[in-house]
């Protein structure tokens, strides 16, 4: 158990380096084909709304249920006259979008980009670069049961996040996700962009672009609460020790951010989480005190010690709120048919069937996330769950492996069992988190049926 957690931990201060060097010398950028939208009319239909109600909202309050009706009468006449459809429901609305399945595209819309097109791409998560052969794992469009999936369009989104702050807070499941946001969006950023990885002691990674005042960030903060795997470049620890009520120490570094994408789950895997009530040292050392948890209890007092934060800090009308679901690291070849001793190492297609759960990811944590998130909800707070889990479940073929930057030379015992060091946790970039960033991006800024959408089936 303790060893599997090794492979959580991993970007050092050697990838540090190695990111700021390839930017270095990474001069230009290649500039990437993206499909744009053609949202002509849905645009439309929304300024007509928006005129209409600006329109009406001087009345006072008390009067609001007939001006709504008016309001209404007001848009479908001048749907009438005009010949405009009525404004469409948003997707996220109408259409569970993280029920599906994977479908082979290899048509047209993926990659979204191309592993040298990303001079941000960290060495772990470039596949290709470092020995992958077979590139069909970039190839999968995910394909919701109830409807179309919007397509994904640089440009637009880059118009909208003008001005705004986006951070990703979590463990090394979310940088992944973070390099993706920025390999997806960078080509469509005109202008002077910067990233600095050294920010709060290298805590904070900071892309930023200068003309339209974008940030795109990331805090590391593996189990959110103050822990012994705070160091982002020097936590291969085998026991998990937290101060639970020690939030704010991080936290207060996330309060200005305009969108908040937080996850955390593979930390807390391990039997026992140490809450440590003595002052000191996080590391061990003599005299301490520490209560020892198990870890599904510890899990929910972490979800609540952070919804309590969430509620008393956050104005959920200012800040846009989303939280990760758990994904599924494919270290049980067995699961799905394979080698007893077997993990991702070598698989190159995915499950093909779309209920398969792996052994490792625990649904009593995702219960315990959702009930977290409802509670939270009653409060009136809204943190959207991005429901990954079951999509991330059938993706063994997705994963590094043994494809990714070496930092340490490796052991003859490592050498000779590729399995047992192959990451199974992370995810090859371009690849499926990806994925997660247009669904995510699709709940940001809800996108109409209108439009323009991946082809259907
Ligand atoms: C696309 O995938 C299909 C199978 O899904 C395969 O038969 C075809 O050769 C592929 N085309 C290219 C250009 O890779
Ligand atoms: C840039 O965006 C931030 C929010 O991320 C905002 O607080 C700031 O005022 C903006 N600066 C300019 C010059 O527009
Ligand atoms: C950075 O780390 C040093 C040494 O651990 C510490 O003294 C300092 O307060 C930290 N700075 C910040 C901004 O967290
Ligand atoms: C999230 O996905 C899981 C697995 O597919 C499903 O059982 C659960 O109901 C979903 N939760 C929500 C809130 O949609």
């Amino acid at each position: 158990m303790a060893k599997k957690h090794y492979s959580i931990g991993l970007w050092n201060m050697k990838t540090l380096f190695h990111c700021s060097v390839v930017m270095f010398l990474v001069g230009g950028l290649a500039t990437l084909v993206f499909y744009r939208n053609n949202n002509q009319v849905a645009g439309n239909v929304n300024d007509v709304k928006v005129t209409l109600i600006t329109k009406t909202s001087t009345t006072p309050a008390n009067e609001n249920e007939n001006m709504n009706t008016d309001t209404n009468r007001i848009v479908s006449h001048h749907q009438r006259r005009l010949k405009i459809p009525p404004p469409s429901l948003s997707l996220t609305d109408t259409c569970d979008l993280f029920s599906g399945r994977w479908v082979h595209d290899n048509k047209s819309h993926y990659p979204l980009y191309k592993e040298d097109e990303c001079p941000y791409l960290n060495a772990d998560l470039a596949c290709l670069t470092y020995g992958r052969k077979d590139s069909k794992y970039q190839q999968w469009r995910w394909q919701p049961h109830g409807c179309d999936f919007p397509r994904f369009d640089g440009k637009a989104i880059v118009e909208r996040l003008k001005g705004k702050r986006l951070l990703f807070v979590g463990d090394s499941v979310n940088r992944n996700q973070w390099d993706s946001m920025m390999c997806m969006l960078h080509s469509s950023i005109p202008g002077k962009k910067k990233l600095n990885m050294g920010g709060l002691n290298h805590t904070l990674y900071s892309f930023r672009s200068i003309d339209y005042n974008i940030s795109i960030d990331y805090y590391w903060a593996p189990m959110l609460v103050e822990s012994n795997g705070d160091d982002p470049s020097n936590h291969r620890l085998d026991h998990r020790t937290i101060r639970i009520n020690s939030i704010e120490k991080h936290a207060r570094h996330w309060v200005d951010a305009d969108i908040l994408v937080f996850n955390t789950y593979l930390w807390w895997r391990l039997p026992i989480i140490k809450f440590l009530k003595s002052p000191g040292s996080l590391l061990g050392g003599p005299n301490q005190v520490y209560d020892e948890v198990n870890n599904v209890r510890a899990y929910k007092k972490v979800l609540e010690i952070w919804s309590k934060w969430v509620h008393s800090h956050i104005d959920p009308a200012k800040t846009k709120l989303f939280f990760m679901g758990l994904t599924a690291t494919h270290s049980r070849a067995a699961d799905w048919g394979g080698k007893k001793q077997g993990t991702c190492y070598k698989e190159t297609e995915p499950v093909m069937d779309d209920q398969f759960w792996e052994s490792g990811t625990d649904p009593k944590m995702l219960q315990i996330l959702e009930a977290s998130l409802n509670k939270l909800k009653a409060k009136g707070v809204n943190v959207q769950l991005m429901n990954i889990t079951q999509l991330t479940q059938c993706r063994k073929d997705a994963h590094p492996t043994v494809h990714k930057k070496i930092w340490h030379p490796l052991t003859d015992a490592q050498k000779r069992n590729p399995e047992r060091t192959s990451d199974c946790t992370h995810w090859c970039l371009p690849g499926v988190p990806d994925i997660w960033n247009e669904l995510l991006l699709a709940h940001i800024f809800p996108v109409t049926e209108t439009a323009s959408l991946y082809k259907q089936r």
